[in-house]
């Protein structure tokens, strides 16, 4: 989603600002612009649509020089991707500002500043902004209480970059419902979206608060918060090298993450087992309590984390008999749905910032104990929980998520166990399955190593339209991972069905020309896959199968191809087997051509409803 940069500083700031737009390159976005005070104090600017690289070669072109401006990547909402539609914005060459959100009075705020004679040169929300600002600085003179002022006038999400020709060298940044972070540089400070942008120049940051509203200068930083008083907040060093984001040696940031997955969930379990028990104390203080507590437990979730979700929701109900229901946070945050007393909500998500998510969480106000399962320790959806599980993935660059997912499945088999213990799950079973946790990452470094046939079976994707995904038990939703994972980013339409559904619709799509990619462990469900694959197999369909190297399928034939997997126990499956569905997605997605790390539509962090 779109991303912004500011810089505030005695050195020429462009090249901070275009580097900080690469390092936002990931969260997706269809055009990109620059804009800079320049010595003789006007506002000079490029905006291009396209990649970042577009933005750089019209900088090479054009050089803009200056001490203090905005940058941004911007994801169309309002008006398509264009070199008018682009940020930053500017009035009257005399305020910039780049925007992330959606200003949802933006039509009302228009309308009146058309009566007041401003003129549009776009079709974005954003343009109410900073038309909106530039007639309160016009009647008070000052930047800070013009964005002040102008901010009671949106509803709508917002974080904002903004700096004005008539006073150079300062620049006004606030947050509302987006997120914003400020980093502390010597003398110069900068703003960005998440702190990648800026790791270059800083690894010190100021994580913005709801409402808060900054008035950066090369010599000060002041915050208010949303009553207008001044506040300190913490400066946090962040633990990032800039070359946490690199690609190494890997063709794209997925394989490279697909790869660290063993690493990752090694980080997962670190210091949160002690004599083969999960701490409760890793989810927060007060955790025990509540998993004593709890009657039920509602996860929330969007996309790829729902689909942790629903993993998560077989391993509760059938291991620690705790009710849990799943959904999708875009639903449940407009349904009025039912909260039980002594509800234990998750929310799981990599960027902590997902505006469905986080709407639901804020809806549940006080009714429920809230924990999140996350990957960004300073995002709002941590902040705003009682409990926290941090997945520690580290930054995930590529846009379809895979290591961010392993560890929530990772992190949500933990929680689990915290919970199994408090509801008289045997100890043999809770150190059984910790000790089958341990074996994860060489079993996944197995698969990682023996990718070739996945390759292979990557090119009888090449040419197809559509594909179908069956699994069963706790592999349905891997399967569901499995066919968002080729639509992302190989644009191959792909659904997915718990196996035994096929009948009641979907066969009827078989034929030779829809291949169907299936997954089996040893479950116990496996015979039921078996004659679900056969019923596929009867009627003309090809089947790729991934299947727990100690079950038989010989009796399937030529036309189901099987790849065997390690043999793990039915809980690990979903962790193991989610794996080679990435790999095959990542090739055939390479033989399409497609932009692995950056799929067409897609944004990273969803900041948008
Ligand atoms: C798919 C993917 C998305 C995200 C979804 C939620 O590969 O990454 O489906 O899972 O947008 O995002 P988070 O987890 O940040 O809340």
């Amino acid at each position: 989603m779109c991303g912004i940069v500011g810089a505030v500083a005695e050195r020429n700031v462009t090249p901070i600002l275009l580097e900080g737009l690469r390092r936002l390159e990931y969260r997706g976005y269809d055009s990109a612009g620059i804009a800079v005070i320049n010595p003789d104090t006007c506002l000079d600017r490029v905006r291009r649509v396209g990649k970042v690289q577009a933005l750089a070669d019209s900088l090479q072109q054009t050089p803009l020089k200056g001490s203090t401006g905005v940058a941004h990547t911007r994801w169309a909402t309002h008006g398509e991707p264009s070199e008018s539609n682009a940020h930053p914005h500017i009035c009257n060459q005399q305020v910039a500002l780049v925007h992330n959100g959606i200003i949802e009075n933006h039509t009302e705020l228009r309308n009146a500043q058309q009566a007041n004679g401003f003129h549009f040169t776009s079709e974005t929300d954003t343009e109410v902004a900073v038309h909106q600002i530039e007639y309160y600085l016009n009647q008070t003179g000052d930047l800070l209480e013009a964005v002040r002022l102008a901010v009671k006038d949106f509803d709508g999400a917002y974080a904002l970059g903004v700096v004005a020709v008539k006073q150079p060298g300062r620049m006004i940044a606030t947050r509302s419902g987006s997120p914003l972070v400020i980093g502390v540089g010597i003398g110069e400070y900068f703003i960005a979206s998440d702190v990648t942008a800026l790791l270059p120049v800083t690894r010190r940051f100021i994580f913005l608060e709801e409402g808060d509203i900054a008035d950066i200068t090369t010599e000060s930083l002041t915050i208010y918060d949303k009553a207008g008083n001044v506040v300190e907040r913490e400066i946090k060093e962040s633990n990032l090298s800039a070359d946490a984001t690199a690609k190494g040696e890997y063709r794209h940031y997925m394989l490279k993450e697909i790869h660290e997955q063993p690493l990752c969930l090694t980080d997962v379990l670190e210091g949160r087992i002690h004599e083969g028990e999960v701490i409760d104390n890793s989810f927060g203080p007060k955790a025990s309590e509540v998993f004593e507590r709890l009657k039920q437990i509602q996860i929330i979730a969007c996309g790829t984390s729902y689909h942790a979700g629903l993993v998560a929701r077989y391993w509760l109900e059938a291991i620690t008999g705790v009710p849990c229901n799943v959904e999708v946070a875009s639903e449940y945050r407009y349904r009025n749905p039912v909260l039980l007393d002594d509800t234990l909500v998750v929310t799981i998500s990599q960027s902590g910032e997902t505006a469905d998510t986080l709407a639901a969480l804020r809806g549940i106000g006080d009714r429920a104990w809230k924990l999140c399962i996350c990957n960004v320790p300073e995002s709002s959806l941590v902040r705003e929980s009682h409990l926290t599980l941090m997945t520690r993935a580290g930054p995930e660059i590529g846009v379809a998520s895979t290591k961010a997912f392993t560890t929530q499945l990772m992190g949500l088999m933990l929680l689990m166990l915290a919970i199994g213990k408090h509801r008289g799950l045997d100890a043999e079973r809770r150190h059984a399955i910790i000790e089958a946790a341990y074996q994860l990452p060489g079993q996944i470094e197995n698969i990682l190593s023996a990718s070739d046939q996945i390759e292979q079976w990557a090119d009888a994707f090449t040419d197809i339209d559509n594909a179908i995904f069956i699994g069963r038990g706790t592999l349905f939703p891997i399967a569901l991972e499995g066919a968002l994972k080729l639509k992302e980013i190989s644009y191959i339409h792909a659904d997915a069905y718990p196996a035994g559904e096929l009948k009641h619709g979907p066969i009827a799509l078989i034929d030779s020309d829809l291949p169907t990619v299936a997954v089996a462990c040893n479950d116990g469900h496996q015979e039921k896959v078996k004659s679900n694959i056969q019923e596929i197999l009867a009627r003309g369909g090809e089947v790729y199968l991934f299947a727990d190297e100690s079950l038989d399928m010989s009796e399937l034939g030529d036309n189901c191809h099987v790849m065997p997997l390690p043999s793990v126990s039915a809980e690990m499956a979903p962790i193991v087997y989610c794996v080679p569905l990435q790999l095959f997605s990542y090739f055939v997605a390479i033989r399409k051509g497609t932009d692995v790390d950056q799929p067409r539509n897609l944004a990273k962090s969803v900041t948008v409803e």
